[in-house]
């Protein structure tokens, strides 16, 4: 019979103080274990929410998850294993081109990666765009891919911190996702139960971020970064600019097709910066160094891993990608700059088109999603084609179009690109967090 029960667990933070080691490691735990009722779970999430919890809390509370499952051991691989994880935005296709830049460059890259629900899309979803890929992989089949290929991304095992999955559907719906604690320790449990030796974590600010301002993504950086190297694992964060679309594209497909183009040598510039600049957190974090990650991308052995990398996991690569049946242009109000292209704005359209899904248990549209022709900053010209969006259900047109109305696109016809507090940085790096 434990001395604690969720009441006190409960009253304690509600009335803002601090939970004490034994509270967490009880209250998690039974959680887990389904001794403690959902609703008495919501209840400490929001109570969380309001009232933080401080460093010691965080880690423990991270401890407690981690504990609920297994931890993966990969220090049988003769290589270093480094991850990179984005805390989610629009048209964030990154993992796809720097999982096999970095296998290239000589780290092994172990990505278990999730789904996406709401706005923002996930890597398992865009992947499984490739005809015949799989995501669901036995720990067995993971090492396999890794060892072959350097590179693995798939689905989270059910062992992988079993607190998260359900504590983080939970928070879901009853409005406590957006508490910096319960992010850190949610990521973070993940993070290091799957037995990553570095970790990259490209922390998102923007509208299309979870993180609105730099100043609470530096705090979430900071956090997950402290909890990293407590747990062993050297943690290195970047905040990176998330107001407008990554790159040209938001959709499974699409971002697919995108990536694809990085590998072969080309693509956006954006894109393009950002996977380097995380190659190289990631293989300094792992303790590689002389590698040229440019170099991997333009000879082709980054496209050669990735290329392996897919067909392990059942895919062919040289599948023709599939393509949304209806498309419908979106055209400039006028001539001038663009200053604003909103991401929040261009991810609900991608979701509502069906790139996304509203349930768990929801399909989405392999081929759905948003094609950007031009970025804040880029001269348009009234009536030229700004957006094209694509669909298998034409009657999804209107709401996506309502996501792009009002200020989520600007055309400044008297403003130069740097007039406009909008455009963003020339970098997508805005700073880098380590201790
Ligand atoms: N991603 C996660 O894995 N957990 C959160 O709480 C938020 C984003």
């Amino acid at each position: 019979m434990s001395s604690t029960d969720a009441i006190s667990v409960i009253r304690t933070k509600r009335d803002g103080g601090t939970l004490a080691p034994e509270q967490i490691d009880w209250v998690v735990d039974a959680y887990t274990r389904g001794e403690v009722a959902e609703e008495q779970m919501a209840a400490l999430a929001m109570a969380i929410l309001l009232n933080g919890m401080d460093r010691t809390e965080i880690a423990r509370w991270t401890a407690a998850m981690i504990a609920t499952g297994d931890r993966m051991d990969f220090s049988a691989l003769d290589r270093p294993t480094t991850d990179k994880h984005s805390t989610g935005g629009v048209g964030d296709k990154i993992t796809l081109p720097l999982a096999p830049l970095v296998a290239a460059c000589g780290a092994a890259v172990p990505q278990l990666s999730g789904r996406g629900l709401g706005h923002s899309g996930g890597t398992l979803d865009k992947l499984e765009a490739i005809p015949g890929w799989r995501a669901r992989l036995s720990p067995d089949e993971m090492l396999d891919v890794l060892r072959s290929t350097g590179a693995v991304v798939c689905a989270a095992g059910e062992r992988l911190a079993p607190a998260d999955r359900k504590l983080y559907a939970l928070r879901d719906v009853t409005g406590t996702v957006e508490s910096i604690p319960l992010i850190a320790s949610s990521i973070m449990s993940k993070k290091i139960a799957e037995g990553t030796g570095a970790l990259v974590l490209d922390v998102k600010v923007g509208s299309g971020a979870f993180m609105k301002t730099l100043d609470d993504a530096r705090e979430l950086a900071e956090t997950m970064v402290g909890l990293g190297e407590d747990h062993g694992v050297r943690t290195v964060a970047l905040l990176t600019a998330m107001s407008t679309p990554l790159g040209l594209t938001a959709g499974n497909a699409l971002e697919v097709r995108e990536s694809v183009e990085v590998l072969a040598g080309g693509g956006p510039r954006d894109v393009v910066e950002l996977t380097l600049a995380l190659a190289e957190e990631m293989l300094a974090a792992a303790g590689i160094s002389g590698a040229d990650p440019a170099r991997a991308l333009a000879d082709g052995s980054a496209m050669d891993v990735w290329r392996r990398m897919i067909a392990a996991q059942g895919g062919d690569p040289d599948a023709p990608l599939p393509e949304a049946r209806e498309r419908h242009t979106v055209t400039a109000p006028a001539s001038g700059v663009l200053t604003t292209l909103d991401a929040y704005a261009v991810g609900v359209a991608a979701w509502r088109l069906g790139a996304g899904r509203t349930r768990k248990e929801d399909p989405v549209q392999a081929g759905a999603g948003v094609e950007l022709h031009a970025k804040p900053g880029d001269r348009v010209t009234a009536g030229a084609p700004l957006l094209t969006l694509h669909t298998d259900t034409p009657e999804r047109f209107e709401t996506a179009l309502a996501a792009l109305a009002g200020d989520a696109i600007i055309v400044s016809p008297e403003q130069t690109a740097t007039d406009q507090g909008a455009v963003p940085p020339d970098s997508p790096v805005l700073e880098r967090v380590a201790v």
